[in-house]
């Protein structure tokens, strides 16, 4: 896989999981003493559960399981806490994108000063001067690609989303293993695969593009455009694991190419999403990405590369017009998004008030006009745009 040679974390792929894989990987990680941490979910899950479990009678373990979704500062903390008693030679995380990023904010913290807090939003109190302990991450869900990136996404205590970058953030290893994600809900694989194709597109429209990013963002669009739907379907009909292993693999290539670029007006959007009516991620992401798509088409080279996607993605003819082809990419990710059961209307949110006056919505959105995200996109948004789309889907 090309976007194996663009990352420095070493990334393995098996189809089995098992304390002997776990030992494996410990063995390649180069430290043989010490604590293993591991970082889960709270909920049951037998496969993981019983690796551990059987791991803890090879080696010295301690497991923490009080991950949140969209991981609160508060929450980190306290987990940070207990860390930097234990002081593990290891932390290994194994989860969907909630709890790879707490791990991240965790193992950072034990060796680094103060507070998760302090080092969010525009003006952070503190800089991340340390890398943490070594670090494994072990995706069980096909979309956020953090395994892959410098990136962590974390709600601070004033209930703002903030994502924060830093090199020290990267895992050393990532398991991409078939096994852990052979059970997901449909449900499941539809935001977390969109949550990819987000990631990707938001690559190709970056003002930060690269021809580097461009390749890696390009077959990643692909990648999973071809892959999530087979792969909600064979969660549908449980029919076994390996469209959602296809995709798993495009997802993280997508993770290792917006890692280049960082992503752009869809997240920055999704934050206020599920700040607001607390939609997990991926539905948060599939939300705007229409608007965002038929702004950013406008762009000629974005044009370009999204035509030849089209082409690639099979949904266009090398014969067709450019404006065509992006015509039909972007009417073939709005039915994609509608038959995998997401949303793209306010009145399909759960919770949401009818009630509630088109200007006040669109003043909830304004702080995403701030946000770094919104700044890395390539056509500028403003107020006059921001207050359309938000008309369009009402
Ligand atoms: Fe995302």
């Amino acid at each position: 896989m090309i976007a194996t040679l663009a990352t420095s974390i070493k990334i393995l792929t098996n189809n089995e999981f098992s304390a002997d894989v776990l030992n494996k990987i410990a063995v390649y990680s180069g430290v043989e003493t010490g604590k293993i941490l591991f970082i889960v979910d709270p909920m049951d899950f037998l496969i993981r559960d019983s690796a551990i479990s059987e791991f803890s009678t090879l080696r010295d373990v301690e497991k923490m399981n009080k991950i949140v979704p969209n991981p609160e500062s508060t929450n980190i903390d306290e987990m940070a806490e207990i860390a930097r008693k234990i002081m593990p030679s290891i932390v290994i995380a194994i989860g969907g994108g909630s709890t790879l990023d707490s791990a991240k904010a965790v193992n950072m913290l034990i060796n680094n000063d103060g507070l998760l807090d302090d080092y969010l939003g525009p003006n952070p109190y503190r800089s991340i001067k340390n890398k943490g302990q070594k670090l494994v991450l072990i995706p069980t869900t096909t979309g956020t690609g953090s395994e892959a990136t410098r990136f962590g996404v974390y709600t601070s205590k004033s209930g703002r989303k903030y994502t924060l970058a830093s090199d020290f953030l990267y895992g050393d290893i990532a398991l991409l293993c078939e096994a852990l994600i052979a059970e997901m809900p449909a449900s499941l694989v539809a935001v977390s695969g969109y949550d990819a194709l987000t990631h990707a597109l938001e690559t190709i429209w970056n003002k930060n593009a690269s021809t580097q990013s461009d390749l890696l963002a390009e077959q990643a669009v692909v990648d999973v455009f071809c892959n999530i739907k087979d792969a909600w379907q064979e969660s549908v009909d449980k029919s076994g694991s390996k469209k959602k292993f296809s995709l798993l693999l495009a997802a993280n290539a997508a993770g290792i190419a917006f890692n280049k670029t960082g992503t752009a007006a869809i997240h920055a959007l999704s934050f206020i999403i599920s700040e607001k009516w607390h939609l997990p991620h991926g539905l948060a992401c599939a939300f705007f990405t229409d608007s965002v798509y038929e702004m950013n088409s406008k762009k000629p080279e974005v044009a370009k590369k999204l035509a030849s996607i089209a082409v690639k993605g099979g949904v266009a003819s090398i014969h067709d017009k450019e404006q065509i082809a992006v015509e039909k990419f972007g009417k073939s990710l709005l039915d994609l998004r509608a038959e995998i059961g997401l949303i793209g209307k306010f009145a399909e949110i759960k919770g949401f008030d009818p009630t509630i006056s088109q200007d006040e919505i669109v003043e909830s959105f304004l702080p995403s006009m701030d946000d770094p995200k919104m700044k890395n996109n390539i056509i500028p948004m403003d107020s006059k745009y921001l207050w359309k789309i938000v008309k369009e889907k009402l």
